[in-house]
């Protein structure tokens, strides 16, 4: 992916991925990385945000880690006081830590519900709002980017909680996009569908055997790989994006409109 944008379309600026040392997190990390910016990969495993960190630096990239749980306001605030302060600003913000599972709704208990919500929905608050004030003084124009998936508007049965957080995380990027477009901060979506290789896949569609029922249904014939998302990242990111504000760019090969066969 880094042949296709210009290499340093991204310099001088910091990233901060939540949920970066796996998954899409990562694939968005290195992604950015390679085009220039430093990026600072968090998560609730100091080991795991820790060694893809050092992998990125080990490509000839900019990279730190950090350990966070986004549930919690005041470790966020203090985490982004603290990149501000070693790498002089934070420029672009990735809302990309999630918590998933499958679970029947009326077996679910309201701890499995908070939980789930929490991560998803109140930890991109966390993040976003302690962010503000970093991201309206950066000199590229600050840039929040939310990972959510076509499944908040048309519901995920099975996934309750999930869903009715990524339908709040949209909404919230579209009133900030509205609040904030004039505090030179620009706010989107972007919704994957069925990405293959990530936890998530694995969770909601392989462990409970529908791996072939939801490739039938992307248009394209095949999954998407955690590089389509990442690029769709980094163009929101860029300067390329920068008329870009409170859209909800779905990178799915075209499954939210897959109702049934022709
Ligand atoms: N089915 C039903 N309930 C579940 C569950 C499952 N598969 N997994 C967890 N829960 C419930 C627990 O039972 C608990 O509720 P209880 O106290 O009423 O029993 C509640 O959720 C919290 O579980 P806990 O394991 O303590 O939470 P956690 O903070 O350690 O983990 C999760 C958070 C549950 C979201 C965990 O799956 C996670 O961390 N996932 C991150 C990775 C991921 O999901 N990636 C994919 C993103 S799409």
């Amino acid at each position: 992916m880094e042949d296709i944008f210009g290499p340093g379309l991204l310099k001088g600026r910091v990233a901060l991925v939540t949920g970066g040392g796996t998954g899409i997190g990562l694939s968005t990390a290195t992604l950015l990385s390679t085009l220039g910016a430093h990026v600072v990969l968090a998560g609730r495993r100091e080991d795991v945000v820790r060694d893809a960190a050092d992998n990125i630096v080990a490509q000839g990239n900019a990279a730190s880690s950090v350990q966070l749980d986004v549930r919690d306001y005041e470790q966020v605030a203090a985490t982004i006081a603290g990149i501000v302060k070693d790498q002089g600003g934070l420029d672009i913000l990735v809302n990309n830590a999630a918590g998933n599972f499958r679970c029947a709704t009326e077996e679910l208990s309201p701890n499995g519900w908070r939980t789930v919500v929490d991560i998803d929905l109140h930890g991109t608050f966390n993040c976003t709002r302690a962010a503000f004030d970093a991201l309206s003084a950066s000199p590229y124009t600050g840039r929040v980017v939310s990972i959510i998936t076509s499944y908040g508007w048309s519901g995920w049965p099975g996934c309750a909680p999930a869903a009715a957080a990524k339908a709040g995380i949209q909404s919230l990027m579209r009133t900030l996009a509205v609040e904030w477009g004039d505090r030179n901060i620009l706010c989107n979506s972007v919704a994957p569908g069925a990405i293959g290789d990530t936890e998530g896949a694995k969770r909601i569609h392989d462990d409970v055997g529908r791996g072939d029922h939801e490739l039938s249904r992307v248009p394209v014939g095949r999954y998407g790989e955690r590089d389509d998302i990442a690029a769709a990242v980094a163009y929101l990111v860029s300067p390329a994006g920068r008329y870009v504000n409170g859209t909800d760019l779905v990178v799915d090969g075209g499954r939210q409109f897959s109702f049934g066969t022709a």
